[in-house]
C-alpha cells in the first residue's frame, strides 16, 4: 500500500508491542518510519525498529541525518498518518498542554496528518483525572484514541491500560486507507445510548430495559463511514470497537453533563438513550429498611437533555428518538417540532421485533421538512445504516 505511517514510540513497557506493530504495518505494505523518545529507547534500542521498518530510527531533534531537509518538518510532511503507540501519561500530558520539546512533540506539531493515538499504561493512571483531562482536549483537538483493552498489565495490576494488540492497529489503519466509501469523514458526531439509572438509596434504582444495541449500532456504522465517533452510554454490557471514544455513565445528570461537554465539538448528535424524565427527589446514602404499609416516592423531573440542545443547537444537526406505544406519528411529530430537531426516528415499541432489547428494530423517519421515511422490520445496524444515509443527505445540504 503506498501509504506513509509514522510510528512515534513513547517509554513504557509496551514499547516491545510496538516493535510487533511496525512488522505488521509493514508487512501490510505501509512504509514506515519510527521516532522514538529517550525513554522508550531504554525498553528497545532503536536497532530494533531500524531492522524491522528498514529505515533509519529518529531519536533527537538535533540529530539531522540528512543535511538537504530539516528531519522533523520533514517527517511530519511525509506521514500520511501518524500513530502513537504505546502512548503514556507523560506524552499525552505534553500533546495536549502544547509542550514541543523532543523529536516525536516537535514532529506532531509540525504535522497536517491525522494523528491516532494508543493509549498504554497504568488502569490507575489511565483512570487519574488529569490523564482524563489530557485525553478530553486532545479527542476535542482532533486527534483519534486506540482505546486500550483491559486485562492483565505488566505491572501486576488487571484492567484497562493494555496497547491495543498490533493485528489490530493495523487492521484498522488498513481499513483506514482502504475503506471506500467514508462520506462522514471528517465528520464529528455524538450519539448517546442505553438506559439511565436513577438511584433510590446504594441498592435500589428506576432505570428502563434499553439494553443499549440500537445506539451501539449507531456508534459503530458512524464509525465504518468515517466519522469521528463519541459514545456516551448508559449502563450495559455492550463494548465497542476501539476507534469509538466511549464515555460510560449512570444517571440522567451525569449523562447531561458528558453530553454538555462533548457537545460543542460536535456536527451531528443522534440521541438514541432512553433517558429517564423522572429521578426519586431523595436519595439515601444507606439501604433503605422496608417497613409496613406502602411507600410513597416524590420524583422531580430530570433535565430534557435533547430539549436543551435544540435550543441551543446552531447550525447543528439534531436527531433524536421516540418511544411510543399509540399515536405514534402525533407524538413523534410533537417531539420533533418541541425539541427543534432535524430528524424523529420513531418505534413503537409494543411491536413485535421492535424498540427494547431486540436485535431488529421498526421504525418511522420524520423529518422537520415533513419527509417521512417508513423503513420495515430491519436488524438495528441495518436502521442505522439507513437513519446515517438520511443524516448525511441532510448534512450535505445543509452546508
Ligand atoms: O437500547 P435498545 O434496547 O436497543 O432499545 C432502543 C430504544 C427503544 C431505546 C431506542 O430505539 C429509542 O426509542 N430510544 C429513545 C427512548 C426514549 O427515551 O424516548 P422518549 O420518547 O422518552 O424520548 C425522546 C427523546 O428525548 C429521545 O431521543 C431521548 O434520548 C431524549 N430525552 C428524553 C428524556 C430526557 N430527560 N432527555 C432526553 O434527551
Amino acid at each position: 500500500m503506498n501509504k506513509n505511517i509514522l510510528l512515534c514510540v513513547s517509554g513504557g513497557i509496551a514499547v516491545y508491542k510496538a516493535a510487533a506493530l511496525t512488522s505488521k504495518l509493514v508487512q501490510a505494505g505501509f512504509q514506515v518510519k519510527v521516532i522514538m523518545t529517550e525513554s522508550a529507547t531504554e525498553f528497545v534500542t532503536p536497532l530494533t525498529f531500524q531492522a524491522l521498518s528498514r529505515n533509519p530510527v529518529f531519536t533527537d531533534t538535533f540529530d539531522e541525518k540528512e543535511a538537504s531537509v530539516i528531519a522533523h518538518i520533514d517527517l511530519a510532511d511525509w506521514a500520511d498518518l501518524i500513530v502513537v503507540a504505546p502512548a503514556t501519561a507523560n506524552i499525552i500530558g505534553k500533546l495536549a498542554n502544547g509542550i514541543v520539546d523532543d523529536m516525536l512533540t516537535t514532529t506532531i506539531a509540525a504535522t497536517k496528518a491525522p494523528v491516532w493515538i494508543a493509549p498504554a499504561m497504568n488502569v490507575h493512571m489511565y483512570e487519574n483525572p488529569a490523564v482524563k483531562r489530557n485525553i478530553e482536549v486532545l479527542f476535542k483537538d482532533g486527534y483519534r484514541f486506540v482505546e486500550p483493552s483491559e486485562g492483565y498489565l505488566a505491572c501486576g495490576y488487571v484492567g484497562k491500560g493494555r496497547l491495543e494488540e498490533p493485528e489490530t492497529i493495523t487492521s484498522l489503519v488498513v481499513d483506514y486507507f482502504t475503506v471506500p466509501f467514508q462520506p462522514l469523514k471528517d465528520l464529528s458526531i455524538l450519539v448517546t445510548a442505553g438506559p439511565t439509572r436513577e438511584k433510590l438509596d446504594p441498592v435500589r434504582f428506576f432505570s428502563n430495559s434499553s439494553s443499549g444495541k440500537m445506539g451501539f449500532a449507531i456508534a459503530e456504522q458512524a464509525a465504518k463511514l468515517g466519522a469521528k465517533v463519541t459514545l456516551v452510554t448508559g449502563p450495559t454490557h455492550l463494548t465497542t470497537t476501539s476507534n469509538i471514544k466511549l464515555e460510560r455513565v449512570e444517571s440522567a445528570e451525569q449523562m447531561y453533563q458528558k453530553v454538555m461537554d462533548y457537545f460543542p465539538g460536535s456536527d451531528i448528535v443522534i440521541k438514541s438513550a432512553a433517558v429517564a424524565d423522572y429521578r426519586p427527589i431523595q436519595s439515601a446514602n444507606h439501604k433503605m429498611k422496608k417497613q409496613d404499609g406502602t411507600l410513597t416516592i416524590e420524583f422531580e423531573r430530570t433535565t430534557d437533555i435533547l430539549k436543551t440542545l435544540g435550543s441551543i443547537k446552531e447550525d447543528k444537526l439534531l436527531v433524536g428518538f421516540a418511544a411510543e406505544t399509540d399515536h405514534i406519528e402525533e407524538y413523534a411529530k410533537k417531539k420533533l417540532h418541541a425539541k427543534n430537531l432535524d430528524l424523529v426516528v420513531a418505534n413503537n415499541v409494543n411491536q413485535e421485533g421492535a424498540g427494547f432489547q431486540s436485535d431488529t428494530n421498526i421504525v418511522t423517519i420524520y423529518g422537520k421538512d415533513e419527509s417521512i421515511m417508513e423503513l420495515p422490520m430491519l436488524s438495528k445496524q441495518e436502521v442505522a445504516q439507513a437513519l446515517l444515509e438520511k443524516v448525511e443527505k441532510l448534512w450535505r445540504e445543509k452546508q
